[in-house]
């Protein structure tokens, strides 16, 4: 299977769900590029008329450059539409792991606030449990990271802080936190380890998204599959 084709099966299928007029939240990866390059194309095609709330830089970016329009939270009164996004593991009741662009904490925000909130993904993003193959991020205060390092230490986790690959020192997000990468090996109660996270003094925000995914659209090369989220 190519892996790209599914993400560009699963992200241009996305693209089919938005309508004129609709604010939409526009994620961060290569799942959702395509999605934001679908949204251009109709956009230039079709007269297509939307304004999207990014979720990152690099995500404003991507939609910059397919010529999106953009807008903030400011700008719009209620909620958005739809917020399309990838995802890192998808779990059979469709709660995620988030974070490898370390974009989780507005991503998380974005999702909130949208009443659908589609995930796009190729098919070896499922999982039986999360924290099977990633690590949940946790993104921290910096001053904070070596006591919520220890902390996570004491409750059985794998942590270390997210270093950069072509910068020295640490992964820096777009709001100036550092992320730490914590394997806790298969994760049974995720809204529970959600609220513990939550609770420890400097973390802003984890890749744990509990009950908020709508739908998963899982692109293979030959097509997608949309799963529903059960009530
Ligand atoms: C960024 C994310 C991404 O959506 C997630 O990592 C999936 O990325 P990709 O579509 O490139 O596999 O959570 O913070």
């Amino acid at each position: 299977m190519s892996q790209n084709l599914a993400k560009k099966q699963a992200g241009e299928k996305a693209a089919q769900y938005v309508e004129s007029g609709m604010t939409v939240g526009l994620g961060t990866g290569s799942t959702t590029a395509f999605a934001i390059a679908a949204l251009g194309r109709r956009i230039r095609e079709e007269g297509l008329l939307i304004r999207g709330i990014p979720t990152s830089s690099s995500a404003e970016l991507e939609a910059r450059a397919q010529g999106v329009p953009i807008c903030t939270f400011d700008d719009i009164e209620g909620r958005l539409d739809i917020a399309v996004d990838g995802a890192d593991e998808v779990s059979p009741v469709l709660d995620l792991i988030k974070g490898r662009g370390a974009a989780h904490t507005r991503e998380k925000l974005v999702a909130s606030q949208a009443d659908r909130f589609i995930v796009l993904v190729d098919t070896s993003k499922l999982v039986k449990q999360l924290g099977t193959k990633m690590p949940v991020p946790i993104e921290v205060i910096p001053m904070a990271a070596p006591v919520v390092l220890r902390t996570l230490k004491a409750m059985g986790a794998a942590a270390a802080l997210r270093l950069g690959l072509r910068k020295d020192g640490p992964v820096v997000s777009d709001q100036g936190f550092w992320i730490i990468d914590a394997q806790f090996g298969p994760i049974g109660d995720p809204a529970a380890l959600s609220r513990t996270l939550l609770e420890i003094p400097g973390v802003l925000d984890h890749g744990l998204f509990v009950g908020l995914a709508t739908e998963v659209i899982v692109g293979t090369d030959t097509g997608v599959e949309v799963l529903v989220r059960k009530p």
